[in-house]
């Protein structure tokens, strides 16, 4: 079975095409006209989506060396996201499987994050629990097989990319700020402030970021090293120390919950996936604790972290095989939860 997906989310305009679960391409293009606002600005991602569309399926299908009437069903993103950028995806890819008279299958985003991990760790077993961060969500879920997992907790404000990105913005750094904090704190002293970690319920699932930015804030300001008006240069050391301490913050809630979750549930596999999963010090603490506790940790290659078409692709295949498929009135939804199909 040949399936062509296309992810229009966010800001990254993609297409995959994959054949009984082996990805022959994953095109991915990053919209890189947010960079200047600092986060991605809606009616821009969707024009640029309309622009990139057909160039980056053209490219998956060259890549992959197949031609349209080779490909078997068509997966796409349909929610959550941005309702404007979701629409180009779901109405190019609903076009064009009602012209080749093809199955269409709506995929919901959170899935294609929660199974992605198949396309680097074939090995991956059930059941296992799933941390999902990325700049939009925080979710753990526990995964107890093919396409029936059950939500735990999420985050109550921001998602942890977000705070990355907001604390980046703080710093001057650029958007998108985790690649650059993640950097940064790796040449920092994470005990050099001592941010608040926010477990909330001790056995509970949720999370929240919000406060840990403010923290951040309050802290720069008392420095003297913020201002509303213009960005001050922060002195090279104390600066690696602050993303160090904030980072070491982040990853020390995110990982404790994520055992609290397979230990409660009783899982031997963790997997982790979003933008926020190429984190190096969320990687290298999840896999030491992991070999404390006899608990495997599956990360999937980079390419499989932030958004893209393969997963929507993995999930479409899933959906497809089992004869799932949605009509032509099928709509984007900018919030559909993880429990929905
Ligand atoms: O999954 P993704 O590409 O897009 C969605 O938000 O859906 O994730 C992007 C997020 C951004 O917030 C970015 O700052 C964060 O992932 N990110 C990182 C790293 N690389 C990307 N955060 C921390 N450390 C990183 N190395
Ligand atoms: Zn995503």
């Amino acid at each position: 079975m040949k399936i062509l997906g296309i992810e229009t989310s966010c800001d990254e305009t993609s297409a995959a095409v994959l054949s009984n679960g082996e990805v022959l391409s994953n095109i991915i293009s990053s919209q890189l006209i947010h960079k200047k606002y600092g986060g991605v600005v809606p009616e821009l991602a969707s024009r640029a989506h309309q622009k990139l569309i057909i160039p980056v399926v053209d490219e998956a299908l060259q890549i992959s060396k197949t031609d349209l009437s080779q490909i078997d069903g068509i997966a796409v993103t349909y929610g959550p996201g941005l309702i404007g950028a979701l629409m180009v995806g779901l109405n190019f890819a609903k076009a064009l499987a009602y012209q080749l008279n093809l199955p269409l299958v709506g995929v919901n985003h959170m899935h294609a994050h929660l199974y992605s991990n198949f396309l680097t760790h074939k090995e991956l077993d059930y059941p296992f629990v799933c941390l999902i961060v990325s700049g939009g969500h925080t979710q753990l879920v526990y995964v107890e097989k093919p396409l029936i997992h059950r939500l735990l907790g999420e985050t109550l404000d921001d998602a942890a990319g977000e705070a990355y990105d907001k604390v980046a913005k703080m710093l001057g750094l650029g958007f998108p700020g985790g690649p650059q904090i993640d950097k940064l704190a790796s040449e920092g002293n994470p005990d050099y402030v001592k941010f608040p970690r926010a477990y909330l319920d001790k056995e509970g699932f949720e999370f929240s970021f919000s406060g840990i930015k403010t923290s951040v804030l309050y802290w720069l300001k008392k420095k003297k090293y913020y201002s509303d008006v213009n960005i001050i240069k922060i002195p090279q050391d104390e600066l690696r120390n602050l993303c160090a301490s904030f980072q070491s913050a982040v990853v020390e809630v995110l990982v404790n919950k994520t055992f609290l979750a397979a230990e409660k549930f009783n899982v031997k596999n963790i997997a982790i996936s979003g933008g926020v999963s190429a984190n190096s010090e969320l990687r290298k603490r999840l896999i030491k604790i992991g070999k404390e506790k006899n608990i495997k940790v599956f990360v999937p290659d980079m390419e499989y972290c932030t958004d893209n078409a393969a997963m929507t692709a993995f999930v479409g295949e899933m959906l497809l095989v089992r004869n799932i498929k949605s009509p032509f009135d099928l709509t984007a939804k900018a919030n559909l939860s993880i429990e929905e199909f």
